[in-house]
């Protein structure tokens, strides 16, 4: 599911002309440049915090936090809790101070941390603004750590071919960097892992119908094949938006439009016939 940084294919292409030499041997594990200190204008902060619908049930994580402004308004405007790692201990220090100040150190922490060596997993959502080549380095971590649903806020830069579910610009005048007097803002809903195959029984005409439903996925977006009644028909319309799983199919008989929640191992949801009545369903997966 997981596919190569663009850097990366081209390095492959080039790479494949070379006799002895193997791509693992020239792709960059850890990023070729480092990120400069640049703070997100407070008009994108509330941006970035908007599109990411931050709430204060959540955990955010900010990786590369700077002063801490973004955890640090997110505690102090919704009640969040959060977490800020940075390599750079005067901004680590400047944010602790920032948090005290702001009354809200009871609900963040600042910690000198590489962003490449910060456990994800206990974020609902994470923010970061950093460079395009940590994001496509970061790519694979948050998809692995993260749990289905779990949002991921980047302020300019985007994930290569993981297409954003949001994406926004907002004007600002007095951005110290680039030539664009503007900052985009990009969202993602991290998909759960679906890819597989599933074994369901379908309602219909007062029979139970077996399918087997082999899906594959590519971030946000499935296909595949589902066998029923021995024909193998193409998966359409197939998606993942957090854990809810969304897709049809049609036969010679009729249309089977799917909608369901995943977990594990399990999908519970609905089904409908040709637009009728949506009746529960279920799959699990075999594979
Ligand atoms: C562009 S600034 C963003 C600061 C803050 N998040 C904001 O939006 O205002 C990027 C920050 O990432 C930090 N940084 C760069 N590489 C890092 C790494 N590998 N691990 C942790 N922090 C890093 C830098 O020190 C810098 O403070």
């Amino acid at each position: 599911m997981i596919a190569r940084p663009a850097f990366v294919c081209a390095l492959a292409a080039i790479v494949s002309t070379l006799p002895g030499v193997a791509l693992a041997d020239l792709v960059p594990e850890r990023p070729t440049e480092e990120v400069p200190y640049v703070r997100t204008a407070p008009v994108v902060v509330d941006k970035m915090l908007s599109l990411g619908r931050v709430r204060g049930s959540d955990f955010l994580i900010d990786l590369g936090s700077g002063d801490g402004r973004i955890v640090i308004t997110a505690a102090k405007r919704y009640g969040t809790r959060g977490l800020g790692v940075d390599l750079d201990t005067t901004l680590v220090a400047q944010a602790r101070a920032a948090a005290s100040k702001a009354g809200v150190a009871d609900r963040v922490a600042f910690e000198r941390r590489d962003v490449f060596e910060t456990d994800l997993r206990a974020a609902t959502v994470v923010t970061m603004y950093l460079l395009p080549e940590y994001n496509l380095l970061l790519r694979p971590k948050l998809l692995a750590e993260l749990r289905p649903g779990a949002r991921i806020v980047s302020h300019d830069w985007d994930m290569g071919e993981w297409v954003p579910d949001a994406k926004v610009t907002v004007p600002v005048p007095d951005k110290p960097v680039g030539l664009r007097k503007e900052s985009t803002v990009y969202l993602w809903i991290v998909p759960a892992r679906v890819a597989g195959r599933w074994r369901a029984d379908l309602p219909r005409e007062g029979r139970t119908v077996p399918v087997e439903i082999d899906l594959r996925q590519s971030y946000q977006e499935l296909s595949g094949t589902a066998r029923i009644d021995g024909r193998d028909l193409p998966v359409e319309r197939g998606r993942v938006n957090g854990s809810q799983i969304l897709f049809r199919f049609a036969d010679g008989d009729g249309s089977w439009r799917f909608e369901g929640q995943t977990k594990g191992d399990r999908i519970v949801g609905r089904v409908s016939e040709d637009g009728g009545a949506p009746r529960p369903w279920r799959a699990v997966r075999v594979e």
